[in-house]
């Protein structure tokens, strides 16, 4: 096809990750900072028309998947309907949903029948007072509920991140190793990113000795998950177990990269470790057509950078990771 969404290094975008909510009911030191949020909706966030609109033209310019997140994408009100909306529009193939888990025990069965195909859940620590040091909230029992009924609802594989700091959760990787086994889970383990000031820190583990401790302790295989993110997976000879990593800092996956970000206030983003951005939502409410909205997607597109810069610029603030939902 000559006319789909590639940007200036001949990447195909072909995946939008789309964020309803910047708010979140945990405050997970490497995501967000403390502090409270409203309960009215802004008014600068998208509608559910909105963003249906949005993934209209970014499925006609051939992106056929979908991801939901946050903040806590659970938490906007009736999320479901949202995604039933998004299922029915054409070529939209691969809705899938990453959450905090903490409302799923009540929205699994509702999200499964609205058409959510792919479900990956964080949770970083199998210890209750872990959880509550690295998310301020005492949330690891209805987190485990929430899995049990998604598990139970038939999504499969529910992909578990993991993200792995320093002194505070690499010595648990075997734990939730067996545990995901355990359960049919897949593992995937993360190195922190350095975003925005959360006003707490989150130290930086290198996974490559990870992947090479775990590859020989278990006899793992090169493997492949569906997905189309930038994990890279081991997986047992039987293939009952598998492990992802995903390791932007020690060896980063941007030359392969298919995606840009949709936050709630309707503003492009088109890299996770950069600024660059177009704002979608003036033109909305103005009343663009859709060629003209399928244009400003494509010159958006041109705006991609080449690659984030975690290493060179640790210390440079890009936004809070709640913002764009990773
Ligand atoms: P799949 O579609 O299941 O492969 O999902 P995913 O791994 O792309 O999505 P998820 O929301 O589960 O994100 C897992 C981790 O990958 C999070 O820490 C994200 O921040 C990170 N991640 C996802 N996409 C990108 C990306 O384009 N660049 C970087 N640097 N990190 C990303
Ligand atoms: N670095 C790496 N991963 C992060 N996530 C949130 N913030 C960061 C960060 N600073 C992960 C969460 C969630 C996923 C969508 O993004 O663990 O599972
Ligand atoms: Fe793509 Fe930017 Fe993520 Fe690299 S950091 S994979 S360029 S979004």
């Amino acid at each position: 096809q000559p006319d789909v969404l590639q940007d200036r290094f001949g990447r195909r975008i072909d995946y939008l990750r789309i964020s309803v909510t910047d708010r979140c009911d945990m405050r997970c030191s490497y995501c967000m900072p403390q502090g409270f949020s409203d309960y009215e909706e802004p008014q600068d966030w998208l509608t559910y028309a909105e963003i249906e609109r949005v993934v209209a033209a970014f499925a006609r310019l051939g992106t056929s998947r979908f991801r939901i997140t946050g903040g806590e994408p659970l938490l906007r009100r009736n999320l479901s309907s949202l995604v039933g909306r998004l299922a029915t529009v054409p070529g939209a193939q691969d809705i899938s949903l990453s959450t905090n888990a903490t409302q799923l025990a009540k929205q699994a069965a509702v999200l499964k029948s609205a058409g959510i195909s792919r479900l990956n859940v964080s949770l970083d620590s199998l210890c209750a007072e872990r959880v509550f040091d690295i998310t301020r909230r005492d949330a690891l029992a209805q987190v485990l509920d929430g899995l049990i009924e998604a598990k139970r609802c038939g999504f499969a594989p529910i992909k578990i991140n993991m993200v792995v700091m320093a002194g505070v959760n690499e010595d648990e990787i075997d734990d939730m190793a067996e545990f995901c086994a355990q359960h049919g889970f897949v593992l995937r383990l993360i190195e922190t990113m350095p975003m925005g000031e959360t006003g707490r820190s989150a130290g930086f583990v290198d996974l490559q000795p990870i992947r090479q401790r775990l590859q020989d302790r278990f006899g793992l295989v090169d493997g492949i998950i569906s997905g189309g993110g930038p994990a890279r997976y081991l997986v047992s000879p039987d293939g009952s177990f598998s492990v992802g990593f995903i390791t932007p800092l020690s060896q980063h996956f941007c030359e392969t990269c298919n995606r840009v970000r949709l936050s709630v206030d309707g503003t492009l983003y088109l890299c996770l470790g950069q600024e660059h951005q177009f704002p979608l939502r003036p033109l909305l409410r103005v009343g663009i057509s859709d060629a003209e909205l399928d244009a400003a997607i494509r010159s958006a597109i041109e705006l991609k950078p080449q690659r984030h810069e975690f290493r060179e610029q640790p210390g440079k603030i890009i936004r809070v990771m709640s913002k764009t939902g990773g």
